[in-house]
């Protein structure tokens, strides 16, 4: 039998290959750093392409690939202090961030037209101040938590040292302007310059097409971005091929063939329970209000789930939908997300959205397309009066009770920007009225039991 029918078939009989589940995951990623989906695929497959063009061997390639596909695993730990510093949609700042002119006074320009953009004069002044007083303190902090927070993740999903150095490195510069550790030169991590590159190239061509990705990288050679690189990244993009490739719904396939190391690892069970631990740490980064939330959720889901008596197996990945049930939410800004006065009926119709992104982020994942829509659902009602969907009591499955009732509760109990906790009796006590109108009895006695 062929080596590669090997792999296949190791692949299908284990959860699949690791490559390909982290690919997917990009995709919430993306919707984290505010940019256009597809964004960390397109990124990957030109970064890899300039790691072959400049000799990488193919470990290296390997690890390239997991730090081009999670090198924004940290984009949500700054979301809630931007929004504090900048009064403004974190999503829509980190975009305009990402093109930001290269010279300075117009970078600065362009950073002061984003403080409080959408407020009256006055509200802006204040803001305005605080930020150029403060500008590089500010920089520094924002880049430290992003930068801190990735390789932290990434240690934690079990990638090499390698790995979370070029996470870490990301925002470096070539002429030592960078952050956080402001070094220059061959000092940066390889794969941090590499992963620049590709970051910019897609992002400008997105904007522009080619021309405009290949002008952006010439650009910013010697300042930003490795000057020999740079030259690299110009045979490359000469290729038309990279370019058409780029568009293509068969670019992962064609990424998978480019780094044939990344696609053979196999992912297990253990690697799965990582995978969402680290992306429900993503989603509780966001805001101050949610942090820890997803986290406890699983241990609550567990044991009411084992409560109920259902198997451990399946227990399993049950806990994994509660770890991402809200990774949705990934799309909407802090200033919605943290908001202390009532949401609008937009910002509402935003904030119910993100039970649907979490159907399709999971959705586009394999081994978690039967789990999406147990996690989408937590927010349906028995009687049929929730979203996204309406569903109603013939149709919520037991998975999703379970996980909306737990949801529920850590809700209660925990600060919301417009009400304190409640205490755990009047939590329950709250609880108690929506039982058979919004949540099922059976769960909530096996929620009370294991309190
Ligand atoms: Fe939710
Ligand atoms: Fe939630």
């Amino acid at each position: 039998m062929l080596h590669e029918d090997v792999l296949r078939r190791r692949r299908e009989q284990t959860g699949g290959s690791l490559a390909e589940v982290v690919r997917a995951f990009g995709h919430a990623l993306d919707l984290a750093d505010g940019q256009p989906d597809g964004h960390s695929t397109r990124a990957c497959y030109l970064g890899c392409l300039l790691g072959q063009e400049i000799g990488l061997a193919p470990r290296e390639l390997g690890e390239l690939f997991f730090v081009l596909l999670l090198k924004d695993l940290g984009s949500s730990a700054n979301a809630a202090r931007i929004g504090e510093i900048f009064q403004t949609d974190d999503l829509h700042f980190k975009r305009a961030l990402k093109t930001l002119p290269a010279n300075r006074p117009a970078r600065l320009r362009a950073l002061v037209a984003q403080c409080a953009r959408d407020r009256p004069l006055a509200r802006r002044i204040p803001v305005i101040a605080n930020f150029l007083l403060h500008r590089d303190a500010i920089a520094q902090e924002l880049v430290q938590l992003r930068a801190s927070r990735g390789a932290t993740l990434a240690a934690g999903l079990g990638l090499a040292p390698a790995i979370c150095s070029g996470i870490y490195h990301l925002d470096e510069h070539w002429d030592g302007s960078g952050r956080p550790s402001h070094l220059s030169g061959a000092a940066i991590p390889l794969y941090a310059r590499i992963a620049q590159i590709a970051q910019v190239a897609d992002i400008f061509y997105i904007h522009g097409g080619p021309s405009a990705a290949i002008d952006e990288v010439t650009a910013r050679a010697g300042r930003q971005l490795d000057p020999s690189l740079a030259e690299a990244f110009g045979r490359v993009a000469e290729r038309a091929r990279s370019w058409a490739d780029l568009g293509s719904t068969a670019l992962p396939g064609m990424l998978f063939t480019l780094v044939p190391e990344a696609r053979d690892m196999l992912i297990d069970e253990d690697a799965l329970d990582r995978l969402a631990a680290v992306f429900g740490q993503v989603v509780d980064a966001k805001s101050a209000y949610t942090a820890g939330h997803s986290t406890r959720l699983v241990v609550l889901v567990d044991r009411v789930a084992a409560r109920l008596g259902m198997l451990p197996a399946r227990r399993r990945a049950l806990c994994r939908a509660a770890a991402l049930h809200d990774v949705g939410k990934l799309g909407i800004p802090t200033t919605i997300l943290d908001k202390p006065s009532a949401l609008g009926e937009s910002e509402w119709e935003l904030m119910r959205g993100h039970a649907g992104r979490t159907r399709a982020l999971l959705g586009k994942i394999g081994i978690f397309s039967e789990m999406a829509a147990f996690a989408a659902a937590h927010h349906e009602r028995l009687d049929g009066m929730g979203y996204p969907s309406g569903l109603d009591d013939a149709a919520i499955a037991r998975e999703t009770r379970i996980i909306t009732v737990c949801d529920f509760y850590d809700a209660l109990t925990s600060n919301r920007p417009y009400r304190p906790a409640l205490s755990p009796a009047e939590a329950l006590a709250a609880m108690q009225a929506e039982v058979g109108k919004g949540i099922d009895g059976e769960v909530f006695a096996a929620l009370q039991s294991v309190l």
